[in-house]
């Protein structure tokens, strides 16, 4: 029997350069979409995906990240006392159970694949879940859910994918592609940061991965890859080269780069629009800054 998928690591030590000065200060995954940090967006995924453990590897600067899963008892009980239930009730579902969450320390920033194997020991002998907090999806049914579905059927380590223009795949890991099944396809190889015109396609890998214990092993070897960093890639890789599946999903929604600051205002604008309570004010005001704009030009 496939054995179920309850654990996910947040790798979030990276230093987030794209965004200083804020996060010389601030984490990035504190900035906030709408009125929610991005690790909200994050945590809230996995819940819907059934992950009951969150492991986070975080470095120096991080503690107001860990501050913000706590019970924040004075405002609660003044968020009581005035009634304002809806907020209490908002409020709550940020708290996270007492052990549901751990934190490791990534001493230096080398790279995913070292983020993601500072977690070995907590992770253990068993599948689990990989979900970068920079990449926000919009989707009817979260992502990493639909990516579990399709897991409970192949197995294996399936990774997210979408397909990108030929001048862009050379920021992400891309696919080789072995066999196309529609939603899935099965990997023969897969490359980080392919140099410009040697992608070996057009399906690049997003933030959400789901793996087998396998990759732990191999990124024990600690091999440096692209950029001088210790990459996830690779160690994915390696599986396909020992015989072991990697599939690709093309997951339904729509994902935000929130680690580029156009990404972040995308998401701003998309989020924003998707809400109830500000549609209407906000689609009039980005309907009057175009006209503006355009009156101008
Ligand atoms: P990025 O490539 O976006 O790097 O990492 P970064 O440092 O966060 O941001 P920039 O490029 O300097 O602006 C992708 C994800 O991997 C994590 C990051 O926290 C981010 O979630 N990461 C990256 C680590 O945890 N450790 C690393 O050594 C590198």
């Amino acid at each position: 029997m496939k054995r179920k998928v309850t654990k996910a690591v947040f790798p979030v030590a990276g230093m987030g350069t794209r965004f200083l000065p804020a996060t010389k200060s601030i984490p990035k995954e504190i900035m906030t979409l709408v009125d929610r940090p991005l690790i909200q967006y994050a945590i809230d995924e996995a819940r819907a995906a059934g992950i009951k453990e969150f492991i986070f590897v975080t470095s120096r600067g991080k503690s107001a990240l860990e501050d913000y899963f706590d019970d924040a008892p004075e405002l609660e009980n003044s968020l009581r006392k005035s009634g304002k239930t809806a907020l209490l009730e908002m409020l709550k579902q940020t708290n996270m159970d007492s052990g549901a969450i751990a934190y490791v320390r990534q001493n230096r920033p080398q790279g995913l694949g070292h983020a993601v194997w500072c977690a070995r020991r907590l992770v253990g002998n068993e599948p689990f879940a990989v979900i970068l907090t920079d990449d926000v999806i919009a989707a009817e049914k979260p992502c990493l859910q639909q990516m579990m579905e399709a897991h409970a059927e192949t197995g294996g380590n399936v990774v997210a994918t979408m397909e990108v223009s030929p001048e862009r795949a050379s920021s992400y890991g891309v696919l080789d592609v072995a066999e196309d099944m529609g939603s899935m396809v099965r990997a023969k190889g897969m490359v980080e940061k392919p140099p410009m015109g040697t992608a070996p396609s057009n399906l690049a890998v997003i933030g959400r991965y789901i793996l087998t214990p396998n990759i732990m092993t191999n990124l024990n070897r600690l091999k440096v890859g692209a950029g001088g960093e210790i990459q996830l890639t690779d160690a994915i890789a390696e599986e396909i080269t020992a015989g072991n599946p990697v599939y690709g999903y093309r997951f339904r929604g729509q994902r935000f780069d929130c680690g580029s600051k156009a990404g972040f205002l995308q998401a701003t604008v998309a989020f924003g629009l998707a809400r109830d309570d500000l549609r209407n004010e906000f689609s009039q005001y980005l309907t009057e800054t175009v006209a503006l704009q355009k009156a101008a030009q």
